[in-house]
């Protein structure tokens, strides 16, 4: 038995590939979800020995929600059981009330993908659901008792008006779901996305700023917490207590196609061919990578600035500039309270800016 209390595990299968999306998925091979399953039990078996006593458990995509209700089931109950929480990532049209009912008798967190309610939008994201799935995946997942639900919202679509923000923030407020992950449109290289619309995408920087302040002023409004930069949540006990342990540099293992995991100073990346993980899961390729002391530091610093209650200053002492630190204070940017940094709002909003400066130079 480890120490480690965090597990990720992946599940690829999408119903089709969304243009902005570069997470490593794979549409059809639906006759392959039940030997997915079975190599990522195969794979728990064989590097499952770093568990501790596990504290939480995502379940993420790709689709979680397309394995069907039985699969999931299967998956769920053989996995480590969390003591904090579990959360399962649902498309909402694959939330029917069979698989809300296998998910609300386990007390799984549920993260929903929304991304917007209009449909122009939707379509420049070439997504396939449309809002009234989401209401509808919404209403189903309450009614079998979801214990927490999170939504993902997208800001920052060309095209998008602020108006258009406006009326997802409402739809929102109307929904009250337990959490809100808002994340600004990236365009991810190598995806149709980038290549149809990177170039709008770099254009309106300016408008980006606005959208995230309004995002940011709307859902306080509206009761939730900013707690992470892109996260809000209605209530410390419904924060994402997985994320929350990547942004404290905590270690996780990672299970299935693609997944990343950090163990004892080692980041390791599965390889992304679902052929050679179902074949053999242990022997399939994968990029292991030995963090060094500095970066795991600087990734301290760069993570846990995310968050609302900061960073320990102790912590990324020794990769910390001072004098950036001084400025930033003086800036009104950042604070030193009770032995932590923490960026005000205006500095989270210029987060990788603050960061940079706040790096000291490595030494030659
Ligand atoms: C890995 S996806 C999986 C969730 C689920 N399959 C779905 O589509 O809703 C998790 C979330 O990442 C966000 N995301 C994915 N690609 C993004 C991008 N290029 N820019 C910003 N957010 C993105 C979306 O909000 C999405 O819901
Ligand atoms: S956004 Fe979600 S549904 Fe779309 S391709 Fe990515 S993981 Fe699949």
């Amino acid at each position: 038995m480890g120490d480690v209390r965090h597990l990720y595990v992946h599940v690829p299968f999408c119903a089709h590939r969304c243009g902005y999306c570069d997470f490593v998925t794979v549409t059809g091979h639906d006759e392959r979800h039940g030997a997915y399953v079975d190599a990522l039990l195969r794979e728990l078996a064989g590097r499952g020995d770093v568990l501790g006593d596990v504290e939480t458990v995502y379940v993420g995509g790709g689709t979680p929600s397309r394995l069907g209700p039985e699969l999931l089931a299967r998956l769920l109950d053989a996995l480590p059981q969390a003591s904090l929480e579990t959360t399962v990532e649902c498309n909402p049209e694959g939330v029917d009330a069979d698989l809300a009912a296998v998910l609300g008798e386990r007390g799984i967190r549920v993260s929903l993908g929304a991304q917007t309610f209009a449909q122009p939008l939707l379509d420049t994201l070439e997504r396939e659901t449309t809002p009234e799935q989401v209401r509808a995946a919404v209403a189903t997942l309450r009614a079998a008792r979801t214990p927490s639900l999170s939504l993902d919202l997208i800001y920052g679509i060309p095209g998008e008006r602020e108006s258009d923000l406006g009326r997802d923030l409402a739809v929102i407020e109307e929904l009250a779901p337990d959490h809100v992950s808002a994340y600004e449109l990236e365009a991810k290289p190598g995806t149709r996305f980038a290549v149809h619309h990177g170039a709008r995408l770099e254009e309106q920087a300016e408008l980006l700023e606005r959208h995230m302040e309004l995002v940011i002023d709307s859902l306080a409004y509206s009761g939730y917490d900013w707690y992470e930069i892109a996260s809000f949540a209605r209530g410390p006990e419904h924060q994402a207590r997985h994320n929350r342990a990547y942004w404290e540099g905590r270690d996780y293992l990672g299970l299935g196609v693609g997944a990343v995991g950090t163990v004892a100073g080692e980041r390791r990346v599965n390889g992304p061919k679902l052929a050679a993980y179902i074949d053999d899961p242990l022997t399939a390729p994968a990029a292991i990578e030995a963090i060094s002391a500095r970066t795991r530091l600087e990734e301290r610093l760069m993570l846990g600035l995310r968050l609302a209650d900061g960073v320990a200053l102790q912590e990324v002492e020794a990769v910390l500039d001072q004098a950036a630190l001084d400025r930033l204070v003086g800036l009104g940017l950042a604070s030193v309270e009770g032995g932590r940094i923490q960026l005000a709002q205006r500095g989270r909003m210029l987060l990788h800016d603050c960061v940079a400066e706040l790096l000291d130079d490595e030494p030659a």
